[in-house]
């Protein structure tokens, strides 16, 4: 998705605006753009393409600057064109980037134009430079022009805006999309997401929804949605340089895939110190937890496959119904609500809209307390929540969730086994087994990443093939879901899961020799049916790639191939068993070619409808 900057210092800010830049990559981008002020004017540099080239393209013209915006630009409304690449400009003078969507700019143009402004491209974006001209020509102030531009839109935004006569200030504005301040000594910058102001500064301030604001180099003033001054917190942020950067892998989901027991580790680590206590969601968690009847887990893609697995959990371990939504779904619908229903969102990066949404519409309909489960610290949905649950996985870059993954899955367990220990369901015996089975997760997970060699050959295979299906049963069934979704992300693959029992109500009609089908069989106690439903696989001339454990007792057959994990690690084996669905879908799309990082078509962050 878009990604926006903006720098005010006493030093050349084109360096600070293009690294910013280079750090919103991930998100998914198609072209790349800066204004910035100099004694010419308002000059900008943009590029289809690459971040590289907009660069080299501001390098070229050795464009120095204090001030000045900066986009990453992921096409919604117009083309990927240089024209329709952000900053836009009104009239020489006003210049803005901006992240979201527009709802109102039909009607806004109709009303521009009818007011003399010309329009140069197709974006929704340029009605508000020109809305911002428009009121700055009677305001003579940025910040207030800002304010009244954007109290005119409807729909989401994320705005920076700069002015030719205004050297000392930038303004700025958010709804529906994340907006932060990030805070130096005598420099200011501002960002969609902290990564991009790293290198200069961990101070960061998180503006709210409606939230409109004047930045200079010294000051920072903020007004809310009803216009009334406002202090936002200033935080540190904990996202560290180093996991910025690539080191020695080749991909940030290569380096995502292999961090996972030290994720695992940083996430466990206050889970082990505390033990199964309520207080690891929040300060009121305790007595909130005491009137929760059910769960409603709300959440997109990976993340939502983390929610059916912690379905098993939560009606397994603590005894309680547990419903699980995709986000943009419910957001939708007149779902029936209990109140008492405790309201669990999943979101890697916390800024997905639909789930945004999912839990604004949750609270309307009277749920009474949200918890959110996150990995990004300060970003929008925890900061919408009651309760909150960071996980440590450190900044996910590749596009395809796998650490974030994992490390929402023991999060969810630990809040199964939270429950079940406040609602008296869980003796001692099973309380230590349950933290014993913690504290072996990294190194199991660890076991898994040394399958590597192995899975490597079949991706080999894979990479060759159109199709696939994935089977599972029971808790590893949405493990199946992730691996198909993992292999169609990064290979363009096509994949399909099915739980394993539902082979022949339908889908085994798809299986013949050329549909290579992934099992997830370990030794639980749905190992028999499955094998039966293999059998049902080989017996249309179905090819089987299995992953067990050594307790199931596979052995390679012809058509059937085995890789199996050293031992069954019992209820934490769906995040043991997530391992080899990412190698897999790694390794096919490193021998297919595909961008792994940047999977066309897809964003990190999913801040639009
Ligand atoms: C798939 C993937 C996506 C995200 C989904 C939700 O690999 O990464 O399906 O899981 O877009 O994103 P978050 O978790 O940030 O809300």
């Amino acid at each position: 998705m878009c990604g926006v900057v903006g720098a005010i210092a006493a030093r050349n800010i084109v360096p600070l605006l293009i690294d910013g830049l280079r750090r919103l990559e991930y998100r998914g981008y198609d072209s790349a753009g800066i204004a910035v002020l100099t004694e010419q004017g308002i000059e900008r540099v943009r590029r289809v393409g690459r971040v590289a080239e907009m660069q080299a393209a501001a390098e070229a013209v050795e464009l120095a600057a204090g001030l000045g915006i900066g986009h990453t630009r992921w096409a919604t409304h117009g083309g990927v064109t240089e024209p329709n690449a952000h900053p836009h400009i009104s009239r020489d003078q006003i210049a803005v980037v901006h992240n979201g969507i527009i709802e109102n700019h039909e009607a806004q143009r109709e009303r521009l134009l009818a007011l003399g402004y010309e329009f140069t491209s197709q974006t929704d974006t340029e009605v508000i430079a020109h809305l911002i001209h428009y009121y700055y020509q009677s305001t003579a102030d940025l910040f207030e022009a800002t304010r009244l531009a954007v109290r005119e839109l409807s729909g989401a935004y994320a705005i920076c805006v700069m002015a030719l006569d205004r050297p000392e200030e930038l303004a700025c504005a958010r709804m529906g999309c994340p907006l932060l301040i990030g805070l130096g000594e005598g420099e200011n910058f501002i960002a969609s997401d902290v990564s991009a102001v790293l290198s200069a500064t961990r101070r960061v301030m998180f503006l709210e929804e409606g939230d409109v604001a004047r930045v200079s180099r010294q000051t920072v003033q903020v007004i809310d949605g009803q216009d009334q001054p406002c202090e936002r917190p200033v935080l540190l942020s904990d996202v560290s340089l180093a996991s910025l950067e690539l080191g020695p892998y080749s991909h940030f989901m290569q380096k995502e895939i292999h961090e996972q027991p030290k994720a695992l580790s940083d996430t466990l680590e206050q889970i082990l110190e505390q033990g199964f206590t309520p207080d690891l969601f929040g300060e009121q968690a305790a007595s909130r937890f005491n009137e929760v009847t059910g769960l409603l887990i709300l959440a997109c893609g990976t993340s939502y496959y983390a929610g059916l697995t912690a379905k098993y959990w939560i009606e397994g371990i603590a005894g309680l119904p547990c419903h699980v939504e995709i986000a943009s779904e419910y957001r939708y619908r007149d779902a029936w609500a209990d109140p008492n229903y405790l309201v669990v969102t999943l979101s890697q990066s916390g800024e997905t809209l639909d789930t945004a949404e999912a839990l604004k519409r949750a609270k309307e309909l009277g749920h009474k307390t949200t918890l959110s489960i996150c990995n990004v610290m300060g970003s929008a949905i925890p900061r919408a929540s009651d309760l909150v649950f960071y996980t440590r996985a450190g900044a996910e870059i590749g596009v395809a969730s796998t650490k974030a993954f994992t490390t929402q899955l023991l999060a969810l367990f630990t809040l199964a086994v939270t429950l079940a220990k406040q609602r008296q369901r869980l003796d001692e015996a099973t309380e230590t087994s349950y933290l014993d089975a913690l504290r072996h997760l990294p190194g199991s997970v660890q076991h898994a990443l040394n399958l590597e060699p192995q899975i490597t050959l079949w991706a080999e295979q894979f990479a060759k093939r159109h199709h696939a299906l994935f089977l599972g049963r029971g808790v590893h069934y949405p493990i199946a879901l992730e691996g198909a979704l993992k292999l169609k992300e990064i290979t363009y693959i096509h994949a399909e899961a099915y739980p394993a029992g539902e082979l022949k109500h339908g889908p085994l009609a798809l299986v013949d020799e050329d549909m290579p089908v992934v099992v997830i069989a370990p030794n639980d106690s749905l190992l028999e049916k499955v094998k039966s439903n293999m059998q049902e696989v080989r017996a249309r001339g179905g090819e089987l790639f299995v992953f067990a454990d050594l307790d199931s007792h596979f052995h390679d057959s012809e058509g059937v191939h085995v890789i199996r994990t050293p031992r069954h690690v019992g209820v934490l084996s769906p995040v043991v068993h997530a391992i080899p669905v990412q190698l897999l879908a790694y390794h096919a799309a490193l021998a297919r070619g595909t961008d792994v990082d940047k999977p066309r078509n897809l964003a990190k962050s999913v801040t639009v409808e």
